[in-house]
């Protein structure tokens, strides 16, 4: 059945003919009940014309939660089926990491206090509620296609390989594919996922005919397997399971980029480049052949262009210390945005202060955009360089680059894109960006801290003097001179951070073999459902609204402080920034100070929405 279908057959209210919530009910128990990988069948596992047969009849007839009409509790409640139901054969997601049997060995949801995401009930119903008419949220679920959701299934083998400990794996789920195929006999169950609660629960938008075609889309990637790969999204917080919402602050970081640093310390580990033996010799390969995937990454013509540095931070003053210091003088100016972090702000301001030149900014509309006609008048012949955000990290806006840089070679003006928060969203390609500089930090991308890049095209790096003097990044010393290496070495004094380089290029080669084009068309839909579902909360104010955004959900609640909203979300496990993102002049432009963000990850699901909403809206009705 096709989507079309489907939507035609939405109906709010319970339709008749469906299979008994009770059978729905104890197959969902026997699903959430098994830990995965458990050998022996469960009760519930026979197909769908024996449900319950196997079971003591007196289970089946006389569960109290059920037939009295209260709510079954979280782990009964048939609304944790997720893709995970699948149970078609999932190959691995992530790259392959050399070995690491002590962390490889984990099974992130072996343990009852992690539970998987499908344990995590996003919403409590009121203990009066029928059972009939909360039943849960299906959110990404095909019904329609039956289709497999494994889009590793299309990248790999059918297996994953017997030393691959890394990856995850195929797990066996009893019960699943008996209430699989129970929940997609009839397609009219979708409506009734409805909650009592409004039309601003999760099942509100099966109606929603751009969101539903969204979700389907997003069947591309089966985030199940994808946060199987994530050890710490199994963790606990304040009793609950960890919710992070906090990704453009700093991403999570998969077993393949654990597993990676863990190796290097175990076999690789030496300085590089300085020494003629075996561990240097590897220590080397980890390190080039890191900066090599930084290139291929974000599409450079050489591995020269690449730059090893702290992060988005570092590349942003390397750039405004040297190129600046040599290009920029008294009664230039210097193009920012007003959507622009501190870090690219910062030392554009000390550039001009130093150089007697001047800042001039980028104005938006009121939907967090920049203005381009006012960009445009801008531009003159003293600007310099332009500096601008490729997405903003307070308010998710992804600004329009590529207009920007032809805007400004037309002029013959470099642009520097600061790609802190889009590199883990969107495909990033400088070349056809036609970017002179483009900066990210490695912890944004599911890599470490401390680690990150800076591209910097060939001729305007050689044309660059060096920033920091040390060890390594000289030809030739002498007391009366010195003669420095040729980029990027030039830009590299001192030891680099080795381990972390490596596992930079992990992560990005695990971003590869999932797809960023996925990982953004996910995150697309997740972000629209967020959006969708808190802005029907009226005490809800979001910042920025522009019609291009990437992950960021950033807002205010009527009668709460950002940081009283934050704690409330804290307090039930999910983890939001709050404050002013180092970002304070875009949310000044918006009259506030502070702002609750969420920014979201391919690894976030829509059961975590929904909590974080029941969160929001249980806050509001307190106060109103
Ligand atoms: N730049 C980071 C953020 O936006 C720290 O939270």
């Amino acid at each position: 059945m096709s989507l079309s279908e489907l939507s035609g057959n939405l109906e709010p209210a319970v339709p008749s003919g469906l299979p008994d919530p009770t059978q729905l009910a104890l197959l969902a128990q026997d699903f959430f009940d098994a830990l995965p990988g458990a050998a022996s069948p469960p009760s519930g596992a026979a197909g769908p014309s024996s449900i319950g047969a196997s079971r003591p009849p007196a289970l089946v007839t006389s569960s109290p939660l059920v037939s009295s009409g209260v709510a079954p509790s979280p782990e009964l409640r048939p609304q944790a089926a997720s893709p995970a139901l699948d149970q078609a054969p999932r190959t691995p997601i992530a790259p392959l990491a050399p070995p690491s049997p002590s962390v490889a060995s984990r099974t992130p949801w072996s343990d009852e206090r992690h539970p998987s995401p499908a344990q995590m009930a996003p919403v409590l119903p009121p203990a009066n509620t029928s059972p009939t008419s909360t039943p849960g949220s299906f959110y990404f679920l095909d019904y329609a296609s039956g289709k497999s959701q494994s889009g590793a299934s299309r990248r790999g083998p059918a297996s994953p390989r017997a030393d691959d400990r890394v990856s995850a794996r195929p797990e066996a789920l009893p019960g699943a594919s008996s209430l699989s195929h129970l929940l997609q006999s009839d397609p009219r169950i979708a409506p009734t996922l409805k909650s009592s609660d409004s039309a601003h629960t999760p099942a509100a938008d099966w109606h929603n005919p751009i969101l539903r075609a969204r979700h389907a889309s997003a069947l591309q990637l089966d985030v199940e397997a994808v946060r199987r790969d994530f050890p710490i999204l199994s963790e606990r917080v304040n009793g609950q399971p960890l919710i992070w919402f906090d990704n453009a602050a700093t991403t999570q970081k998969p077993n393949a980029v654990i597993d990676r640093l863990s190796y290097f310390y175990q076999h690789e580990n030496s300085n590089i480049h300085r020494a003629a033996h075996e561990l240097a010799a590897r220590a080397t390969d980890a390190y080039e052949g890191a900066r090599e995937i930084i290139r291929r990454f974000i599409g450079a013509q050489s591995a020269e262009e690449i730059v090893f540095v702290r992060g988005a931070t570092e590349a942003i003053n390397l750039v405004a210390k040297t190129w600046g210091a040599k290009n920029v003088g008294p009664g230039d100016e210097i193009i920012v945005s007003h959507l622009e972090h501190h870090a690219n702000i910062v030392p554009w301001q000390q550039l001009a202060a130093q150089n007697h030149a001047r800042l001039r900014v980028i104005p938006v509309d009121d939907s967090g955009q920049i203005r381009l006609d006012q960009y445009l008048a801008l531009l003159n012949d003293r600007t310099r360089i332009v500096a601008i955000t490729q997405v903003s990290n307070a308010l998710g806006t992804v600004v329009p680059a590529q207009e920007v840089i032809a805007m400004a070679h037309a002029r013959g003006i470099p642009v520097l894109l600061d790609g802190a928060q889009s590199v883990s969203h969107m495909r990033v390609d400088v070349k056809a960006l036609d970017a002179d500089f483009f900066v990210f930090s490695g912890h944004k991308i599911f890599g470490p801290t401390g680690i990150g890049a800076l591209y910097g095209k060939r001729a305007l790096l050689a044309d660059m003097p060096p920033w920091q003097g040390g060890g390594n990044m000289i030809a030739d010393v002498t007391f009366e001179r010195t003669i420095y290496h040729a980029p990027p070495t030039r830009f590299e004094a001192g030891t680099g951070n080795i381990a972390d380089a490596a596992g930079l290029g992990a992560a990005l080669e695990y971003v590869e073999n999932i797809g960023i084009e996925k990982i953004g068309e996910y995150e697309h839909a997740l972000l629209g459902y967020a959006t969708h579902l808190i802005s029907q909360i009226p005490e809800v104010r979001i910042i920025g609204t522009a019609a291009h955004k990437a992950s960021v959900l950033s807002f205010v609640l009527d009668g709460y402080t950002t940081e009283e909203v934050g704690q409330q979300l804290n307090r039930v496990g999910i983890a939001v920034r709050t404050g002013h993102h180092c970002a304070q002049p875009i949310l000044r432009r918006f009259g506030v100070e502070a702002t609750v963000r969420a920014s979201l990850a391919f690894y976030n699901t829509c059961a975590e929405v929904d909590k974080m909403i029941e969160v929001i809206k249980r806050l509001r009705r307190e106060r109103r």
